[in-house]
């Protein structure tokens, strides 16, 4: 009998989806940059391009730490970004766009954020980062800073809109697409 080769496996984590109770908790600071969290942050990658996305933040892998990983391509290149503990230091502006979130799958609202933002944060060695955005790369590092915070983008709409999407929400759990 010939050997059995398996092809590596690419493990990833399972993202929570709207309801569980994890994606409003606040996320507690990251104390100890380690390879853990380091492995962490890598399956974090592995599981947002594979769906694919371009931001994830702990909560969403149920993971109550603050942690948050995104990649916002820039002329098609991959621009991967690691935020621990981040800080918002500055906001400007404000403008309103369509986003979407891995925890609503199908879903997608349109909601006011800042227009620029700037942002300090350590990366996975450890080091302090800045970084300030605006366009796309502002509104994904909004969004994934609620998540530390158990804010969702839904909390941003008018209650009537609001009541709208919950309702789809229900309709497409009921039809095992959510
Ligand atoms: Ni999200």
């Amino acid at each position: 009998m010939a050997p059995t080769i398996k092809p590596p496996q690419t493990l990833l984590m399972n993202i929570r989806k709207y309801g569980d109770a994890v994606l409003r908790r606040k996320a507690k600071p990251v104390d100890k940059i380690d390879a853990d969290l380091q492995r962490t942050v890598q399956l974090m990658f592995q599981t947002m391009y594979a769906e694919p996305g371009i931001g994830l933040a702990g909560p969403q892998v149920g993971i109550s730490q603050k942690i948050i990983v995104m990649d916002v391509p820039e002329k098609g290149r991959r621009q991967p970004l690691v935020l621990i503990n981040p800080k918002m230091e500055e906001k400007r502006g404000r403008i309103k766009s369509e986003e979407g979130c891995l925890s609503f799958p199908g879903i997608s609202v349109t909601i006011p954020r800042a227009e620029w933002v700037r942002f300090t944060a350590l990366n996975e060695k450890g080091m302090p980062i800045q970084v300030a955005a605006d366009g796309l790369l502002s509104r994904c590092l909004q969004h994934e800073f609620d998540h530390l915070n158990g804010a969702l983008m839904i909390d941003h709409l008018p209650v009537h809109v609001r009541l709208k999407v919950l309702w789809d929400i229900r309709k497409r759990k009921k039809a095992g697409v959510f």
